[in-house]
């Protein structure tokens, strides 16, 4: 839903080289796009310094814009062979990993970094200054540690710091942008190039373009309830036409609770309705039927 609202850019989630590599089809379903998703990038994560170029060239072959390294993802079972937020403790590793990448393809190459392992091992502005010598395009900077998992604020003086560190790459700041507001003072707190959003966008796809039209000098207006409501049955259209019914209605589950986070009494029923729901086409119709300004 996000990529009809103009962003920059979008990404794929996540694929693992060694799953690429060997061709595992459940990982080519993940890197399945539209074409009227351009620009969009897809993201490697693994710590195997051979398989980087032969995994961001299939990346290319692909039809993508762009190829990232993860450096970010917390999981246990990814960290534990030193992938995602492991390879933080390995920062030469990193620079091996993108300059194979970098050689094997055309595309823009860049990275996702956390702020370090944990708060006594914050190497984000070292991260920035190997991957920018490698040949880096941009670097991603999730202020929070590998440590700190999903929890508590970010702390955007790392962004900053890494901002500091790098000579001409740009520096995309990531944590805690929720709304316009908050993409302001990310931009004018730690002198970014430019913002990526996450979790602000579950259930409000559109604040892409908030962000934008705030930086237009536009007014920025809250979406009513039937428009919260229009989109979400559209995000739920998109759904069934990709997935098999029973993986739909899970989904319908989890973004359901997404876009029905705001409400009063009549919403808290709705979201009850979804939460149990074990037939679309029932739950559809009775969401269609709502009006959602009066729920
Ligand atoms: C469900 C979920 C899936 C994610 N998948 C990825 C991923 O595949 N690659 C990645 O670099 N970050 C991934 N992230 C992390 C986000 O990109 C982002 O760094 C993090 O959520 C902090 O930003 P936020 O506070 O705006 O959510 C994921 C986060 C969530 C909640």
């Amino acid at each position: 839903m996000t990529s009809r609202y103009r962003p920059g850019m979008i990404f794929c989630e996540m694929v693992k080289m060694d799953a690429l590599i060997r061709h595992d089809p459940n990982t080519y379903r993940i890197l399945d796009y539209d074409g009227s998703m351009h620009p969009i990038g897809a993201q490697l994560v693994g710590s195997k310094s051979k398989l980087a170029g032969p995994c961001a060239k299939i990346i290319e072959e692909l039809g993508f814009d762009l190829v990232d390294l993860n450096c970010g993802c917390p999981v246990d079972k990814v960290t534990k062979d030193n992938s995602g937020s492991g390879l933080l403790r390995h920062p030469e590793l990193i620079g091996e990993i993108l300059s194979n990448m970098i050689a094997a393809v055309k595309i823009p190459v860049t990275v996702k970094i956390r702020a370090g392992w944990d708060k006594d091992s914050i190497n984000g502005p070292l991260v920035t200054e190997i991957a920018e010598k490698a040949g880096a395009k941009a670097i991603f900077v999730h202020g929070r540690t590998r440590e700190q998992g999903y929890e508590g604020p970010a702390n955007w003086d790392y962004i900053t710091e890494c901002k500091k560190a790098a000579k001409a790459m740009p520096v995309f700041g990531n944590g805690d942008v929720i709304d316009h507001l908050s993409a302001e003072r990310m931009f004018a707190q730690t002198g970014c190039d430019g913002v990526l959003l996450s979790r602000g966008t579950f259930g409000a796809p559109w604040l892409v373009e908030d962000i934008i039209r705030h930086f237009h000098g536009e007014i920025v207006q809250a979406r009513t309830g039937n428009e919260v409501r229009e989109v979400f049955l559209e995000h739920l259209d998109q759904i069934v036409a990709y997935q098999p019914e029973r993986k739909a209605l899970l989904d319908l589950r989890r973004i359901g609770s997404w876009y029905l986070k705001k409400g009063g009494s009549g919403v808290k029923k709705l979201k009850e309705m979804v939460a149990k729901a074990d037939n679309l086409q029932e739950v559809t119709a009775t969401l269609k039927g709502i009006d959602w300004e009066e729920s």
